[in-house]
Protein backbone atom coordinates (compact mmCIF):
# COMPACT_ATOMS: atom_id res chain seq x y z
CA UNK A 1 0.00 0.00 0.00
CA UNK A 2 2.64 2.42 0.92
CA UNK A 3 4.36 1.45 -2.30
CA UNK A 4 0.90 2.26 -4.30
CA UNK A 5 0.87 5.48 -2.37
CA UNK A 6 4.35 6.55 -3.74
CA UNK A 7 4.03 5.51 -6.99
CA UNK A 8 0.71 7.60 -7.15
CA UNK A 9 0.93 11.20 -5.35
CA UNK A 10 -2.55 12.85 -3.96
CA UNK A 11 -1.49 14.83 -7.39
CA UNK A 12 -1.70 11.97 -9.14
CA UNK A 13 -5.03 11.15 -8.09
CA UNK A 14 -6.62 14.73 -7.99
CA UNK A 15 -5.75 14.46 -11.92
CA UNK A 16 -7.18 11.03 -12.08
CA UNK A 17 -10.42 11.94 -10.57
CA UNK A 18 -10.65 15.09 -12.73
CA UNK A 19 -10.15 13.30 -15.75
CA UNK A 20 -12.99 10.36 -14.97
CA UNK A 21 -15.22 13.26 -13.87
CA UNK A 22 -14.65 15.23 -17.24
CA UNK A 23 -15.53 12.03 -19.27
CA UNK A 24 -18.61 11.38 -17.23
CA UNK A 25 -19.28 14.87 -17.90
CA UNK A 26 -18.97 14.29 -21.52
CA UNK A 27 -20.59 11.14 -22.09
CA UNK A 28 -23.97 12.46 -19.67
CA UNK A 29 -23.73 15.60 -23.06
CA UNK A 30 -23.61 13.10 -25.91
CA UNK A 31 -26.09 10.75 -24.23
CA UNK A 32 -28.69 13.54 -23.49
CA UNK A 33 -28.10 15.05 -26.97
CA UNK A 34 -28.76 12.07 -28.49
CA UNK A 35 -31.95 11.67 -26.07
CA UNK A 36 -33.03 14.90 -27.56
CA UNK A 37 -32.44 13.81 -31.16
CA UNK A 38 -34.13 10.33 -30.40
CA UNK A 39 -36.99 12.10 -28.70
CA UNK A 40 -39.58 10.64 -30.98
CA UNK A 41 -37.89 7.99 -32.67
CA UNK A 42 -36.10 5.50 -30.20
CA UNK A 43 -32.43 4.76 -30.72
CA UNK A 44 -31.78 1.25 -32.77
CA UNK A 45 -31.75 -1.48 -30.33
CA UNK A 46 -33.75 -0.15 -27.93
CA UNK A 47 -37.18 -0.62 -29.92
CA UNK A 48 -35.99 -4.52 -30.00
CA UNK A 49 -36.75 -4.94 -26.85
CA UNK A 50 -40.04 -4.17 -26.55
CA UNK A 51 -43.20 -5.64 -27.00
CA UNK A 52 -44.84 -5.88 -30.49
CA UNK A 53 -47.90 -4.02 -28.92
CA UNK A 54 -46.27 -1.73 -26.94
CA UNK A 55 -43.67 -0.52 -29.76
CA UNK A 56 -44.22 3.02 -31.42
CA UNK A 57 -44.93 3.53 -35.37
CA UNK A 58 -43.44 5.95 -35.91
CA UNK A 59 -39.10 4.75 -35.54
CA UNK A 60 -36.02 6.25 -37.24
CA UNK A 61 -34.99 5.29 -40.55
CA UNK A 62 -32.51 2.98 -40.44
CA UNK A 63 -31.27 4.19 -43.82
CA UNK A 64 -30.90 7.55 -42.20
CA UNK A 65 -28.74 6.09 -39.28
CA UNK A 66 -26.16 3.93 -41.25
CA UNK A 67 -24.08 5.35 -44.06
CA UNK A 68 -24.21 2.80 -47.10
CA UNK A 69 -21.71 3.34 -50.29
CA UNK A 70 -24.47 1.83 -52.07
CA UNK A 71 -23.32 -0.08 -55.48
CA UNK A 72 -24.74 -2.33 -57.49
CA UNK A 73 -22.10 -5.33 -56.32
CA UNK A 74 -23.75 -4.63 -52.76
CA UNK A 75 -26.65 -6.95 -54.15
CA UNK A 76 -23.89 -9.69 -53.98
CA UNK A 77 -22.77 -9.65 -50.11
CA UNK A 78 -23.22 -12.17 -47.69
CA UNK A 79 -26.92 -11.25 -45.65
CA UNK A 80 -26.36 -9.30 -42.43
CA UNK A 81 -26.42 -10.69 -39.01
CA UNK A 82 -28.67 -7.92 -36.61
CA UNK A 83 -31.89 -9.30 -36.12
CA UNK A 84 -32.03 -6.38 -33.71
CA UNK A 85 -31.62 -3.09 -36.27
CA UNK A 86 -34.74 -1.78 -37.13
CA UNK A 87 -35.79 -1.38 -40.96
CA UNK A 88 -37.91 1.48 -41.87
CA UNK A 89 -39.51 0.35 -45.22
CA UNK A 90 -42.72 2.90 -44.41
CA UNK A 91 -41.38 5.89 -46.39
CA UNK A 92 -41.00 5.56 -49.96
CA UNK A 93 -37.45 6.97 -49.57
CA UNK A 94 -35.82 6.70 -52.85
CA UNK A 95 -32.13 6.12 -51.89
CA UNK A 96 -32.15 3.55 -54.58
CA UNK A 97 -30.61 5.34 -57.47
CA UNK A 98 -27.34 6.83 -55.40
CA UNK A 99 -24.82 4.91 -56.65
CA UNK A 100 -25.88 5.90 -59.94
CA UNK A 101 -25.60 9.46 -59.04
CA UNK A 102 -22.07 9.14 -57.29
CA UNK A 103 -20.67 7.52 -60.73
CA UNK A 104 -22.24 10.45 -62.87
CA UNK A 105 -19.95 12.82 -60.37
CA UNK A 106 -19.02 16.36 -61.80
CA UNK A 107 -21.59 16.03 -64.97
CA UNK A 108 -24.47 16.68 -62.14
CA UNK A 109 -22.58 19.39 -60.23
CA UNK A 110 -23.91 22.77 -60.33
CA UNK A 111 -22.30 25.96 -59.06
CA UNK A 112 -24.16 29.12 -58.57
CA UNK A 113 -22.75 32.22 -57.22
CA UNK A 114 -23.69 34.60 -54.77
CA UNK A 115 -25.30 37.09 -57.50
CA UNK A 116 -26.91 34.63 -59.05
CA UNK A 117 -30.96 33.41 -58.66
CA UNK A 118 -31.35 36.45 -56.72
CA UNK A 119 -34.48 37.60 -58.51
CA UNK A 120 -38.11 36.16 -57.84
CA UNK A 121 -38.60 36.07 -61.38
CA UNK A 122 -37.54 33.91 -64.03
CA UNK A 123 -39.51 33.82 -67.23
CA UNK A 124 -42.62 36.73 -67.10
CA UNK A 125 -43.77 35.95 -70.66
CA UNK A 126 -44.68 32.56 -69.57
CA UNK A 127 -47.74 31.43 -67.57
CA UNK A 128 -45.57 29.99 -64.83
CA UNK A 129 -43.54 33.41 -64.28
CA UNK A 130 -41.23 31.52 -61.76
CA UNK A 131 -40.60 28.51 -64.07
CA UNK A 132 -36.59 28.15 -65.14
CA UNK A 133 -36.78 27.97 -69.10
CA UNK A 134 -33.68 25.41 -68.62
CA UNK A 135 -35.73 23.61 -66.56
CA UNK A 136 -38.82 23.88 -68.59
CA UNK A 137 -36.47 22.36 -71.49
CA UNK A 138 -35.03 19.17 -70.15
CA UNK A 139 -38.39 18.38 -68.78
CA UNK A 140 -39.97 18.57 -72.39
CA UNK A 141 -36.43 16.81 -73.98
CA UNK A 142 -37.10 13.70 -71.50
CA UNK A 143 -40.53 13.35 -72.04
CA UNK A 144 -39.60 12.86 -75.52
CA UNK A 145 -36.67 10.34 -75.07
CA UNK A 146 -38.53 8.08 -72.64
CA UNK A 147 -41.92 8.72 -74.81
CA UNK A 148 -44.41 8.76 -71.60
CA UNK A 149 -45.92 12.13 -72.24
CA UNK A 150 -47.40 14.32 -74.41
CA UNK A 151 -45.70 17.76 -74.17
CA UNK A 152 -47.12 19.76 -77.00
CA UNK A 153 -49.87 22.11 -76.31
CA UNK A 154 -49.62 22.01 -72.51
CA UNK A 155 -48.68 24.42 -69.74
CA UNK A 156 -45.52 23.42 -67.89
CA UNK A 157 -46.41 24.40 -64.05
CA UNK A 158 -43.34 23.77 -62.02
CA UNK A 159 -43.96 23.25 -58.03
CA UNK A 160 -42.01 22.37 -54.41
CA UNK A 161 -42.29 18.70 -55.41
CA UNK A 162 -45.87 16.95 -56.70
CA UNK A 163 -47.36 17.14 -53.40
CA UNK A 164 -47.59 21.31 -53.97
CA UNK A 165 -48.81 20.72 -57.39
CA UNK A 166 -51.53 18.48 -56.45
CA UNK A 167 -52.87 21.18 -53.67
CA UNK A 168 -52.77 23.77 -56.49
CA UNK A 169 -54.44 21.47 -58.69
CA UNK A 170 -57.37 20.89 -55.98
CA UNK A 171 -57.64 25.01 -55.44
CA UNK A 172 -57.31 25.10 -59.89
CA UNK A 173 -60.07 22.87 -60.05
CA UNK A 174 -62.49 24.24 -57.64
CA UNK A 175 -65.56 25.55 -58.93
CA UNK A 176 -65.65 29.39 -56.94
CA UNK A 177 -68.99 29.56 -56.39
CA UNK A 178 -70.30 26.24 -55.11
CA UNK A 179 -72.14 26.16 -51.31
CA UNK A 180 -70.43 22.97 -51.08
CA UNK A 181 -66.69 21.91 -50.90
CA UNK A 182 -66.26 19.23 -54.14
CA UNK A 183 -65.18 16.06 -53.51
CA UNK A 184 -62.02 14.67 -53.89
CA UNK A 185 -62.23 10.93 -54.67
CA UNK A 186 -59.64 8.21 -55.61
CA UNK A 187 -60.53 4.12 -56.11
CA UNK A 188 -58.50 2.41 -52.83
CA UNK A 189 -55.85 1.55 -52.39
CA UNK A 190 -55.10 5.16 -52.65
CA UNK A 191 -52.14 6.65 -52.25
CA UNK A 192 -52.25 7.31 -48.17
CA UNK A 193 -51.31 11.06 -48.08
CA UNK A 194 -54.43 11.75 -50.67
CA UNK A 195 -56.62 12.12 -47.88
CA UNK A 196 -54.95 14.14 -45.01
CA UNK A 197 -53.31 16.39 -48.16
CA UNK A 198 -57.17 17.04 -48.90
CA UNK A 199 -58.68 17.79 -45.45
CA UNK A 200 -56.09 18.85 -43.38
CA UNK A 201 -56.35 22.98 -43.73
CA UNK A 202 -60.32 22.28 -43.92
CA UNK A 203 -60.81 24.20 -47.08
CA UNK A 204 -64.18 25.16 -48.49
CA UNK A 205 -63.32 24.47 -51.58
CA UNK A 206 -62.89 21.07 -51.52
CA UNK A 207 -63.16 17.77 -49.66
CA UNK A 208 -62.34 14.08 -49.25
CA UNK A 209 -64.81 12.37 -50.68
CA UNK A 210 -63.21 8.62 -50.34
CA UNK A 211 -62.75 5.78 -52.41
CA UNK A 212 -64.05 6.47 -55.93
CA UNK A 213 -65.94 2.73 -56.18
CA UNK A 214 -67.67 3.86 -53.59
CA UNK A 215 -68.64 7.03 -54.72
CA UNK A 216 -72.86 7.80 -55.02
CA UNK A 217 -73.29 11.31 -55.09
CA UNK A 218 -74.45 13.09 -58.25
CA UNK A 219 -72.65 16.67 -59.22
CA UNK A 220 -69.25 17.47 -59.84
CA UNK A 221 -66.11 15.81 -58.42
CA UNK A 222 -62.48 15.78 -58.80
CA UNK A 223 -60.92 11.89 -59.33
CA UNK A 224 -57.29 10.82 -58.57
CA UNK A 225 -55.90 8.43 -61.22
CA UNK A 226 -52.38 7.37 -60.14
CA UNK A 227 -50.85 5.35 -62.45
CA UNK A 228 -49.19 3.10 -62.21
CA UNK A 229 -50.65 2.94 -58.80
CA UNK A 230 -48.70 3.57 -55.46
CA UNK A 231 -49.66 1.12 -53.50
CA UNK A 232 -49.74 -1.96 -55.49
CA UNK A 233 -48.12 -0.91 -58.36
CA UNK A 234 -50.94 -1.51 -60.95
CA UNK A 235 -51.58 0.53 -64.04
CA UNK A 236 -54.85 2.65 -63.86
CA UNK A 237 -57.74 4.45 -65.33
CA UNK A 238 -60.44 6.72 -64.05
CA UNK A 239 -63.00 4.58 -62.09
CA UNK A 240 -66.21 7.20 -62.45
CA UNK A 241 -66.10 8.27 -65.82
CA UNK A 242 -68.70 10.81 -65.53
CA UNK A 243 -69.51 13.99 -67.45
CA UNK A 244 -68.96 16.22 -64.56
CA UNK A 245 -65.81 15.14 -63.22
CA UNK A 246 -62.43 16.55 -63.42
CA UNK A 247 -59.43 14.37 -63.70
CA UNK A 248 -55.90 14.43 -62.21
CA UNK A 249 -53.44 12.38 -63.57
CA UNK A 250 -51.02 11.21 -61.02
CA UNK A 251 -48.18 9.94 -62.86
CA UNK A 252 -45.06 10.15 -60.19
CA UNK A 253 -44.49 6.28 -61.49
CA UNK A 254 -44.63 6.41 -65.07
CA UNK A 255 -41.04 5.92 -65.77
CA UNK A 256 -39.67 2.90 -67.35
CA UNK A 257 -37.70 1.30 -64.28
CA UNK A 258 -41.51 0.81 -62.29
CA UNK A 259 -43.58 -0.05 -65.78
CA UNK A 260 -43.50 -1.05 -69.59
CA UNK A 261 -44.24 2.51 -70.89
CA UNK A 262 -47.25 1.79 -73.58
CA UNK A 263 -47.60 5.10 -74.81
CA UNK A 264 -47.14 9.15 -73.86
CA UNK A 265 -49.79 9.76 -71.69
CA UNK A 266 -52.08 12.88 -72.59
CA UNK A 267 -54.58 13.91 -70.09
CA UNK A 268 -55.92 17.19 -68.82
CA UNK A 269 -53.66 17.47 -65.84
CA UNK A 270 -50.48 15.50 -65.38
CA UNK A 271 -47.88 15.14 -62.68
CA UNK A 272 -44.65 14.06 -62.29
CA UNK A 273 -42.38 14.06 -59.60
CA UNK A 274 -38.48 14.20 -59.54
CA UNK A 275 -38.42 12.40 -56.42
CA UNK A 276 -39.52 9.08 -58.15
CA UNK A 277 -38.02 9.65 -61.59
CA UNK A 278 -34.61 10.22 -60.57
CA UNK A 279 -34.13 9.47 -56.79
CA UNK A 280 -33.86 13.56 -56.35
CA UNK A 281 -36.64 13.56 -53.42
CA UNK A 282 -34.83 16.25 -51.39
CA UNK A 283 -34.27 18.64 -54.42
CA UNK A 284 -37.98 19.45 -54.52
CA UNK A 285 -39.47 19.40 -57.32
CA UNK A 286 -41.87 18.33 -59.13
CA UNK A 287 -44.27 19.33 -62.70
CA UNK A 288 -47.88 19.72 -64.09
CA UNK A 289 -48.27 19.51 -67.75
CA UNK A 290 -51.78 21.36 -68.23
CA UNK A 291 -54.14 22.09 -71.01
CA UNK A 292 -56.56 24.35 -69.83
CA UNK A 293 -54.29 27.95 -69.57
CA UNK A 294 -57.04 28.95 -67.00
CA UNK A 295 -56.15 26.38 -64.78
CA UNK A 296 -52.77 26.63 -65.10
CA UNK A 297 -52.77 30.03 -64.69
CA UNK A 298 -54.56 29.78 -61.22
CA UNK A 299 -52.00 26.61 -59.90
CA UNK A 300 -49.24 28.95 -60.82
CA UNK A 301 -51.61 31.69 -58.79
CA UNK A 302 -51.80 29.04 -55.67
CA UNK A 303 -47.57 28.75 -56.23
CA UNK A 304 -47.91 32.27 -55.37
CA UNK A 305 -49.62 32.92 -52.51
CA UNK A 306 -47.93 29.46 -51.01
CA UNK A 307 -44.73 29.83 -51.74
CA UNK A 308 -43.95 32.80 -54.05
CA UNK A 309 -42.66 30.55 -56.84
CA UNK A 310 -40.16 27.93 -56.74
CA UNK A 311 -36.48 27.35 -55.70
CA UNK A 312 -34.28 28.44 -58.98
CA UNK A 313 -31.09 26.44 -57.26
CA UNK A 314 -33.07 23.52 -57.21
CA UNK A 315 -34.71 24.02 -60.89
CA UNK A 316 -31.34 24.49 -62.11
CA UNK A 317 -29.82 21.93 -60.59
CA UNK A 318 -32.86 19.44 -61.72
CA UNK A 319 -32.28 20.66 -65.02
CA UNK A 320 -28.83 19.52 -65.04
CA UNK A 321 -29.82 16.31 -63.72
CA UNK A 322 -32.85 15.88 -66.60
CA UNK A 323 -30.23 16.77 -68.68
CA UNK A 324 -27.68 13.97 -67.56
CA UNK A 325 -30.57 11.24 -67.75
CA UNK A 326 -31.51 12.16 -71.25
CA UNK A 327 -27.78 12.22 -72.33
CA UNK A 328 -27.38 8.67 -70.75
CA UNK A 329 -30.17 7.18 -73.05
CA UNK A 330 -28.56 8.72 -76.02
CA UNK A 331 -25.38 7.61 -75.31
CA UNK A 332 -23.52 5.90 -78.13
CA UNK A 333 -21.88 2.00 -77.55
CA UNK A 334 -20.65 1.55 -74.17
CA UNK A 335 -21.82 3.02 -70.79
CA UNK A 336 -25.52 2.30 -69.34
CA UNK A 337 -28.32 4.63 -69.29
CA UNK A 338 -29.87 5.74 -65.99
CA UNK A 339 -32.99 4.00 -66.68
CA UNK A 340 -30.90 0.69 -67.91
CA UNK A 341 -29.35 0.91 -64.02
CA UNK A 342 -33.10 1.60 -62.60
CA UNK A 343 -34.57 -1.09 -64.35
CA UNK A 344 -32.32 -3.85 -63.25
CA UNK A 345 -31.83 -2.58 -59.90
CA UNK A 346 -35.66 -2.90 -59.40
CA UNK A 347 -35.92 -6.32 -62.20
CA UNK A 348 -33.17 -7.81 -59.03
CA UNK A 349 -35.14 -6.49 -55.87
CA UNK A 350 -38.12 -7.54 -56.83
CA UNK A 351 -36.67 -11.01 -57.79
CA UNK A 352 -34.98 -11.71 -54.46
CA UNK A 353 -38.33 -10.28 -52.99
CA UNK A 354 -40.48 -13.11 -55.07
CA UNK A 355 -38.12 -15.78 -53.73
CA UNK A 356 -38.45 -14.69 -50.41
CA UNK A 357 -41.71 -14.36 -50.57
CA UNK A 358 -42.33 -18.42 -52.20
CA UNK A 359 -40.67 -19.49 -49.18
CA UNK A 360 -42.58 -17.94 -46.95
CA UNK A 361 -45.31 -21.46 -47.89
CA UNK A 362 -48.01 -19.08 -48.82
CA UNK A 363 -47.91 -16.84 -45.53
CA UNK A 364 -47.54 -13.86 -47.79
CA UNK A 365 -48.49 -12.86 -50.77
CA UNK A 366 -48.07 -10.41 -53.22
CA UNK A 367 -49.67 -9.15 -56.52
CA UNK A 368 -49.04 -10.68 -60.12
CA UNK A 369 -48.08 -8.83 -62.70
CA UNK A 370 -48.45 -9.52 -66.43
CA UNK A 371 -46.08 -8.57 -69.51
CA UNK A 372 -46.85 -5.86 -71.72
CA UNK A 373 -44.86 -4.24 -74.47
CA UNK A 374 -42.57 -1.08 -73.27
CA UNK A 375 -41.77 1.19 -76.29
CA UNK A 376 -39.08 2.69 -74.31
CA UNK A 377 -36.74 -1.27 -73.74
CA UNK A 378 -38.49 -2.10 -76.85
CA UNK A 379 -39.42 -5.57 -75.51
CA UNK A 380 -41.95 -7.07 -73.31
CA UNK A 381 -41.29 -6.85 -69.70
CA UNK A 382 -43.29 -6.88 -66.30
CA UNK A 383 -43.69 -3.87 -63.44
CA UNK A 384 -41.34 -3.50 -60.96
CA UNK A 385 -43.32 -1.07 -58.67
CA UNK A 386 -41.70 1.13 -56.48
CA UNK A 387 -43.40 -0.37 -53.72
CA UNK A 388 -44.39 -4.10 -52.36
CA UNK A 389 -48.35 -4.15 -51.41
CA UNK A 390 -48.00 -7.50 -49.51
CA UNK A 391 -51.06 -9.15 -48.02
CA UNK A 392 -50.59 -11.32 -45.14
CA UNK A 393 -53.00 -14.55 -45.67
CA UNK A 394 -52.48 -16.82 -42.32
CA UNK A 395 -54.23 -16.13 -39.64
CA UNK A 396 -52.41 -12.44 -38.77
CA UNK A 397 -55.11 -10.21 -38.85
CA UNK A 398 -52.89 -7.09 -38.39
CA UNK A 399 -50.08 -7.46 -40.85
CA UNK A 400 -48.15 -4.13 -39.82
CA UNK A 401 -48.39 -4.83 -35.92
CA UNK A 402 -46.62 -8.54 -37.32
CA UNK A 403 -44.18 -7.18 -39.09
CA UNK A 404 -43.23 -4.65 -36.28
CA UNK A 405 -42.74 -7.79 -33.98
CA UNK A 406 -39.30 -8.19 -36.45
CA UNK A 407 -38.62 -4.86 -36.01
CA UNK A 408 -40.03 -4.64 -39.98
CA UNK A 409 -41.87 -1.15 -40.04
CA UNK A 410 -44.30 -0.78 -42.86
CA UNK A 411 -47.62 1.30 -43.77
CA UNK A 412 -50.92 -0.59 -43.09
CA UNK A 413 -53.48 -1.10 -45.42
CA UNK A 414 -55.73 1.05 -43.24
CA UNK A 415 -53.62 4.50 -44.77
CA UNK A 416 -55.00 3.35 -48.28
CA UNK A 417 -58.18 2.42 -47.39
CA UNK A 418 -58.33 -0.98 -47.52
CA UNK A 419 -58.05 -3.71 -44.51
CA UNK A 420 -55.02 -4.51 -42.27
CA UNK A 421 -54.11 -7.78 -43.74
CA UNK A 422 -52.18 -5.62 -46.40
CA UNK A 423 -49.05 -3.06 -45.85
CA UNK A 424 -47.03 -1.32 -48.22
CA UNK A 425 -43.36 -1.59 -48.09
CA UNK A 426 -40.60 0.27 -49.57
CA UNK A 427 -38.60 -0.89 -52.58
CA UNK A 428 -36.74 2.00 -52.95
CA UNK A 429 -34.62 2.21 -49.75
CA UNK A 430 -30.63 1.79 -49.80
CA UNK A 431 -28.92 -1.57 -50.88
CA UNK A 432 -28.40 -2.32 -47.11
CA UNK A 433 -31.81 -2.13 -45.79
CA UNK A 434 -33.02 -4.01 -48.53
CA UNK A 435 -30.71 -6.60 -48.00
CA UNK A 436 -31.63 -6.67 -44.09
CA UNK A 437 -34.65 -6.92 -45.13
CA UNK A 438 -34.79 -9.54 -47.01
CA UNK A 439 -32.56 -11.25 -44.16
CA UNK A 440 -35.13 -10.35 -41.56
CA UNK A 441 -38.05 -11.84 -43.63
CA UNK A 442 -36.18 -15.59 -44.00
CA UNK A 443 -35.94 -15.11 -39.93
CA UNK A 444 -39.61 -15.34 -39.57
CA UNK A 445 -40.88 -18.87 -38.00
CA UNK A 446 -44.48 -19.87 -40.78
CA UNK A 447 -45.41 -22.96 -38.74
C1 LIG B 1 -48.22 8.90 -56.02
C2 LIG B 1 -47.38 9.98 -55.43
N1 LIG B 1 -47.63 11.25 -55.73
C3 LIG B 1 -46.91 12.25 -55.20
C4 LIG B 1 -45.88 12.00 -54.33
C5 LIG B 1 -45.15 13.16 -53.71
O1 LIG B 1 -44.01 13.51 -54.45
P1 LIG B 1 -43.13 14.77 -54.13
O2 LIG B 1 -41.90 14.27 -53.44
O3 LIG B 1 -42.81 15.35 -55.46
O4 LIG B 1 -43.89 15.74 -53.30
C6 LIG B 1 -45.58 10.70 -53.96
C7 LIG B 1 -44.51 10.43 -53.00
O5 LIG B 1 -44.36 9.36 -52.48
C8 LIG B 1 -46.36 9.65 -54.53
O6 LIG B 1 -46.13 8.38 -54.21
Amino acid sequence: MAKLQSLFSMRHLLVLSLALNVSLILRMMYDSQLDLFFYKYPRQGQISNLHPQNKPRLLISSSFSNSSSSTCEDHHQPPPKNNNRVINLDHGDPRVYEAFWRETGEKTTIKIAGWQSMSYFSDVSNVCWFLEPEFAEEVVRLHRVVGNAVTEDRHLVVGTGSSQLFLAALYALSPTNSPQPISVVSASPYYSSYPSMTDYQKSGLYKWGGDADKFDISGPYIELVTSPNNPDGFVRRSVLNRSEGLLVHDLAYYWPQYTPISSPSNHDLTLFTLSKTTGHAGMRIGWALVKDKEVAKKMTKFIELNTIGVSKDSQLRAAKVLRAVSDSCKLQGGGESFFQFSHKIMTDRWKQLREAVQRSNGFFSVPTFSPSFCTFFNQNLVPHPAFVWLKCEKNVEDCESFLRGYNILTRSGTHFGVSQQYVRISMLDTDENFMHFLHRLSTINFR
